[in-house]
């Protein structure tokens, strides 16, 4: 990683544990077990990779972070509800995330259904009312209508639903793309479009080389969490090693061989890196985010 991505990502990571800190509820106010689990997965844990592209696609188009802390929370809210339905026993049947016991190991299950929902529920209402975002009503709305539709059945929802409908199956390259698209794609998008949204005055052809630019690394990242599925070990990636294998998942390894789905990750960098070529210096975190994507060791 270069050092000024490791220096930026630094930054962001304490920027948003704090944010995300003060809009999660206490686990003093009621319901206490709810909002322990709640807190318990969201804190002080994961990459936030996703609110670091929010801030950095921010800076390439010279928004200040303090405008965009809304929305790095509000995408890593979904996120965290995300991997908790994940993990639960009637999907991937996880007992390890970001080195710690699953939500419905430490909580039960009924408690990590609940403590998905309730972030779904606080990523929407941070983004419908948080102070930090000042942008106009319409911009506010549309920001609120990608989130939901990259949250939903035509976003990560519907993607998770292609990924447990497939086990045991095996799909055409095409399929694979799709599923990855919007199971880990859609959110990884809509951290960049809602930035993009927060600058009223955005040329759209920026915006649409942005959001080629998300679409290429939203798929790579998932590519890269199959490799590294089958490469890494459990203590690196903080989740167990190998379950894709044991799930009987379909994954770019599966279908196309581990050094097809390396180059597959560095043809779709590439391919990130080509988006970017209308910004210049402004967008180097964002060119050495695409490489961190694809060069990560969890
Ligand atoms: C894991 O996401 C699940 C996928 C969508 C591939 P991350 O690799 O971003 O997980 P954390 O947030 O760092 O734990
Ligand atoms: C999960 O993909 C994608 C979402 C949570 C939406 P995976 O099932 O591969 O994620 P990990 O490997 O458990 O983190
Ligand atoms: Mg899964
Ligand atoms: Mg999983
Ligand atoms: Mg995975």
């Amino acid at each position: 990683m270069s050092e000024a991505l490791k220096e930026y990502l630094s930054v962001c990571q304490n920027r948003v544990e704090r944010a995300l800190e003060q809009r999660l509820p206490s686990e003093h106010i009621l319901p206490q077990t709810l909002h322990q689990a709640m807190r318990y997965c969201v804190l002080d844990g994961g990459k936030r990779m996703r609110p670091m592209l929010t801030y950095c696609t921010g800076h390439t188009l010279g928004i200040a972070p303090e405008a965009l802390d809304g929305i790095a929370c509000a995408v890593e809210l979904i996120h965290v509800y995300s991997l908790i339905h994940d993990d639960l026993p009637a999907m991937d049947d996880d007992d390890l995330r970001r080195g710690k016991p699953t939500c419905h190991i430490a909580f039960g299950e009924a408690n990590a259904v609940l403590a998905g929902d309730a972030l779904q529920s606080l990523a929407f209402e941070v983004l419908a009312n948080d102070p930090s975002i000042v942008v106009k009503p319409e911009s506010r709305l549309k920001m609120l209508i990608t989130l939901a539709k990259a949250s939903g059945s035509q976003g990560m929802a519907g993607g998770q639903a292609i990924d447990l409908e497939s086990v045991g199956t095996k799909l055409s390259l095409p399929q694979l793309e799709n599923m990855h698209i919007h199971k880990t794609g859609a959110l990884i998008r809509a951290s960049v479009t809602m930035a993009t949204l927060a600058k009223a005055d955005i040329d759209p052809e920026h915006a649409k080389k942005l959001d080629h630019y998300a679409k290429c690394i939203g798929l790579s990242f998932q590519v890269k969490d199959d490799i590294l599925d089958e490469e890494s070990d459990t203590a690196t990636l903080g989740k167990t090693q190998g379950k894709d294998k044991d799930n009987n998942k379909p994954t770019y390894p599966a279908l196309l061989g581990m050094a097809g789905a390396k180059q597959k990750a560095q043809e779709l960098h590439e391919m990130a890196l080509e988006n970017l070529s209308v910004f210049g210096k402004e967008a180097d975190l964002l060119r050495d985010l695409s490489l961190y994507i694809i060069d990560r060791k969890h």
